[in-house]
């Protein structure tokens, strides 16, 4: 039995905060301890209090004076576009043929998804990510990289192949058939082994056939316990171009309804130009809407409207992402402040506590999974990360003037990043300090 104390200062949240300020909604403890059995959380509290429930020579990581938090959660990124961050582009659809088709060809090369796949988990763990969902490239080789290095790191992880069978080059089109047994086989293959999670990926209506996403919504029958992700309503020319290819659909939410894609476990990126008509049927289906702010202001989408989504908000259905590579970076810090930016400029707010709690639970619960991760409570997976809101010299002199809890916060997502993230715990191992560069 390996066993394991983690000192610090733990925050973890139980519900979303209903205002700025909201204590009842966390719990936070200044000389903290979490106590690591076997890649779980076998205790968390004071750390006179755990100390006495741990072995007698367990080994104590000292994070004195620093955060300890459950890992970041990031539930929309594109494994396969880790070298398409930072690609100009006017729109969307310009941007997805100049740089994202040509890049994601290079999936089919099983050494390049390979070699992108460690890089990718590196990053994720750099910045203290420790679960993610992503889409892959259409090549079934390319789900075998991404879980292959996932399960290297013991990271839980949630991906699958991207079903595609159209308006797109032909090196990265499958058909409806080979979409549903490359699907089968990789859920087979992958779906439960070690922490894995196998998600059913239709890319979005204008790269699928309507006979494809018949099959994407026979597999969400044939395997009801399986998340779905794809795209809704990101980009005007896109939601045109949609309508154009699915007249009878009534609108774009109303394709993945009629094809049985909507749900509790079904991930929805963007969700920006939302009708009243989308937005309740989203609501009533209990689906996921996911927010991926730095991603959206830099292809010039549009604002996600926060607080038009509050039903769904208050039913545990929005995600926060970095759409990686759509998104401009990998770290949730930065997203976060992204997202809070975007909420000014329509007037709304995002209070760092709300911020914290939807990086973490909120992303747990919209991915259905909060009994596993998202929380530093006893029995939870022991994914956590510690954080440093003195990491820089100017981030270690704005600290002389911040005096508590919410301060630290918002000063840590407002001028963090990587280096803010001192350690990434993973099933209860330290990962960050073990990389190299
Ligand atoms: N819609 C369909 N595919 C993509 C993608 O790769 N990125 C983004 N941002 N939107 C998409
Ligand atoms: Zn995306």
């Amino acid at each position: 039995m390996s066993e394991k104390l983690v000192r610090g200062r733990l925050l973890s949240f139980h519900a979303k905060p209903q205002a700025r300020d909201d204590d009842s909604a966390y719990r936070y403890i200044e000389d903290g301890a979490l106590l690591v059995r076997n890649g779980t959380i076998a205790a968390m509290g004071s750390f006179d209090e755990v100390k006495a429930k741990a072995a007698k020579d367990a080994p104590i990581d000292d994070h004195r004076g620093k955060l300890i938090l459950p890992g970041f959660i990031d539930p929309h990124i594109h494994f396969p576009q880790m070298q398409v961050l930072a690609s100009y582009a006017g729109s969307l659809l310009e941007w997805l043929n100049t740089y994202t088709f040509v890049e994601e060809q290079r999936f089919g090369d099983a050494a390049h998804a390979a070699r992108i796949a460690d890089h990718l988990m590196d990053e994720l763990i750099r910045n203290g990510t420790t679960t993610a969902s992503a889409f892959c490239s259409v090549h079934p080789g390319s789900v075998d990289a991404y879980f292959s290095a996932a399960s290297h790191r013991n990271m839980l992880m949630l991906g699958g192949k991207v079903m595609m069978d159209r308006e797109a080059p032909d090196a990265l089109t499958d058909t409806p058939q080979s979409s549903y047994d490359d699907t089968k086989a990789g859920i087979e293959k992958w779906h439960g082994l070690g922490r894995n999670y196998y998600v059913i990926t239709p890319r979005f209506a204008i790269t699928s056939t309507p006979e494809q996403l018949e099959v994407a919504g026979a597999l969400a029958k044939e395997f009801p316990d399986l998340h779905i992700q794809t795209h809704l309503n990101e980009n005007k020319n896109e939601i045109a171009f949609t309508n154009e290819l699915y007249p009878d659909a009534g609108d774009y939410f109303g394709i993945y309804e009629k094809y049985g894609l909507v749900g509790e476990k079904s991930l929805f990126g963007h969700c920006i130009h939302m009708s009243d008509r989308e937005r309740d049927a989203m609501f009533d289906s209990r689906s996921v809407a996911v927010f991926c702010p730095t991603s959206n202001m830099f292809i010039g989408s549009g604002h996600f409207d926060w607080q038009n989504m509050e039903g769904v908000q208050n039913q545990g259905r929005i995600g926060l992402a970095t759409d990686i590579g759509g998104g401009t970076s990998i770290s949730m810090l930065r997203t976060m402040d992204e997202g809070y930016k975007v909420l000014q400029l329509q007037g709304q707010r995002l209070p760092p506590l709300v911020s914290f709690y939807q990086a973490t639970l909120g992303n747990a619960e919209a991915l259905s999974l909060q009994d596993r991760i998202g929380t530093l409570d006893e029995g939870s997976d022991a994914d956590f990360i510690v954080l440093d809101a003195a990491a820089t010299p100017v981030m270690k002199l704005r600290m002389e003037t911040v005096f508590d809890l919410e301060q630290e916060l918002f000063m840590l997502q407002t001028m963090g990043d990587d280096r803010a993230i001192v350690e990434t715990y993973v099933a209860g191992e330290a990962l960050k300090s073990k990389l190299s560069g």
